[in-house]
């Protein structure tokens, strides 16, 4: 059965842009930021805390966050931090929210985080204790829990090993991440009845479907059919991973919501300001955007 409303989770200015070669200027990056706000979208993670030595454009997130003010503090403006290190800055600057990452395969644990899957655990373990006794609202991404570049597609039992334990760090939400896009409908339907089956609930969780092998959006309703409510998608479909060259962008927020308004599902967003929001960022970064509905339904 299909909901009524879903809750989509805007990921463009922290996944959209950390992969773009063009390095923004924080004033662009605030001024997405506040466009994306007036379309209505609700929950938007702005960027991470992470050496600029590993994300050169994420290298300002203080910045970023001092310039938004208000509009970037709030349970509902998530940031990245993989360490205690990040966490200390987040919170300096004032984040209500922080999202750990962690990974179901060794190699990309290896690639992305410098240290094995265990050795990822015992350091997001303090941050999410520390997030959480602070009154911050925690989410635990875990990618590669469809395939991996590396080692092909990824078992079952082992993604829900890893989620159980990432959940178990006290996070209040869990995000299963496709991040090279090779997942299928009938996947994530396997893997969301394993989940279940260990009391990890549909409404726990989001979903966080890459593009790459245009299967974003058949995923993220056969996940929707089985009670997950909320989605993660990026405005003009920007997005992909420093750490995994296979990645594309993100499942577009306007072919989201497209799809949503002929389901009579309700989000909340303007997709004309969407659209016109992401023709702007095109411009910015001197390329099209990806999504076909942008392309549809833009000037440009
Ligand atoms: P490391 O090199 O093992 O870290 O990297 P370290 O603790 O040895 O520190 C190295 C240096 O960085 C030190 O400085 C630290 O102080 C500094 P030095 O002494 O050399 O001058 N440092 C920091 N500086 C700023 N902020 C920090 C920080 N931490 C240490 N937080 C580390 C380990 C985890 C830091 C690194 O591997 C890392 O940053 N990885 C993150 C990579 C990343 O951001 N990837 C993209 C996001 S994940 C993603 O996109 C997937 C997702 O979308 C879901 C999906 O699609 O599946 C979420
Ligand atoms: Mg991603």
């Amino acid at each position: 059965v299909m909901p009524d409303r879903i809750t989509i989770y805007e990921v463009g200015p922290r996944d959209g842009l950390q992969n773009e070669k063009t390095i923004l200027s924080t004033d662009v990056k605030a001024q997405f930021v506040r466009r994306l706000v007036a379309t209505g979208l609700q929950t938007i993670e702005t960027t991470s805390f992470v050496p600029a030595a590993w994300v050169p454009q994420m290298g300002d997130a203080p910045q970023l966050l001092e310039q938004l003010g208000e509009l970037g503090r709030g349970a509902d403006r998530p940031v990245l931090v993989p360490n205690e290190r990040g966490l200390d800055a987040a919170l300096a600057a004032g984040v209500g929210a922080v999202a750990v990452f962690g990974s179901a395969t060794e190699t990309f644990a290896q690639k992305n985080l410098n240290r094995s899957v265990e050795e990822s655990l015992r350091m997001f373990a303090p941050v999410v204790e520390r997030a959480k006794a602070a009154g911050l609202w925690v989410r635990a991404y875990v990618s590669m829990c469809f395939g991996d570049p590396w080692e092909g597609a990824v078992p079952i039992d082992q993604v829900v090993t890893v989620c159980e334990a990432m959940l178990a760090l006290g996070a209040d939400q869990l995000c299963l991440g496709d991040t090279i896009g090779t997942g299928t409908p009938g996947h994530v339907v396997r893997l969301l009845d394993a989940l279940g089956e260990k009391g990890i609930a549909p409404a726990t969780l989001g979903v966080h479907f890459h593009d790459t092998y245009g299967q974003a959006l058949a995923n993220t309703l056969a996940a929707l059919a089985k009670g997950v409510r909320t989605v993660d998608a990026s405005a003009g479909g920007l997005g992909g991973c420093p750490y995994a060259k296979s990645a594309t962008g993100n499942l577009a927020t306007e072919d989201l919501v497209w799809a949503c308004r002929g389901l009579g599902i309700e989000t909340g967003v303007d997709l004309t300001e969407l659209v016109a929001t992401s023709v702007w960022m095109a411009g910015q970064l001197g390329r099209p955007s990806p999504s076909r509905v942008v392309r549809a339904l833009g000037d440009s």
